[in-house]
């Protein structure tokens, strides 16, 4: 079967972007990344031109409203006529534009076990709510901020000794892992009419 088209928006560093591109070098994705956009000057782009993805950086201090920074960012989604839309680490709240064309084919990886702790800082919510268990969610993208439909769920520990970097970090691990694999289970699950 041909591979999923991704576009994949990030905000930083790009590790889960990383993650991707290593299943798809590993044949466990069947999927291709098509374009990388940033809303800022994010570490994550260099990775994208590593592997020779076409990159851009669309600030949303270049527009005078958010809507009008989310319809740049469809725009060029749809000129590279994508499968599915990847939030990878992407900061920005959606709004509209970007639902109207594309509002069923947005998923995100969130750091924590949806519906807790959404929004920032769910690792840091996390502690200081004091649960035994935290995780990460990949779930399809709605206008309500964090609260879209669940794909699937990873949980890991929470130890008395756990400081907001360590939390994160055993988090990030089931991150990396998460997101391709429910990449892959899109793959395999769309229709092929
Ligand atoms: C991840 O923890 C992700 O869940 C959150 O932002 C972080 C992005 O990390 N939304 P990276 O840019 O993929 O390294």
């Amino acid at each position: 079967m041909t591979p999923l088209k991704l576009a994949v928006l990030i905000s930083g560093r790009g590790s889960n972007l990383a993650a991707i591109l290593a299943a798809i070098q590993a044949k466990t994705c069947n999927a291709t990344v098509k374009i990388v956009i940033s809303d800022r000057e994010a570490p994550g782009i260099q990775i994208a031109q590593a592997a020779a993805i076409p990159t851009v950086t669309i600030q949303r201090s270049d527009f005078p409203t958010r809507r009008d920074h989310e319809t740049k960012i469809t725009e060029i989604i749809a000129d590279y006529a994508v499968d599915l839309i990847v939030l990878a680490g992407y900061m920005q709240i959606l709004c509209g534009p970007i639902f109207e064309q594309f509002g069923d084919k947005i998923i995100n990886i969130h750091p924590s076990l949806l519906p807790e702790f959404k929004g920032l800082h769910a690792p840091r919510q996390a502690l200081q709510a004091g649960v035994q268990q935290a995780g990460c969610t990949v779930h399809w993208v709605t206008p309500e901020l964090d609260s879209g439909p669940i794909i699937a769920q990873a949980s890991v520990p929470v130890y008395a000794t756990d400081t907001e970097t360590t939390l994160s970090n055993r988090i990030l691990e089931q991150e990396h892992r998460l997101l391709p694999a429910c990449i892959q289970t899109i793959a395999e699950n769309r229709s092929t009419d």
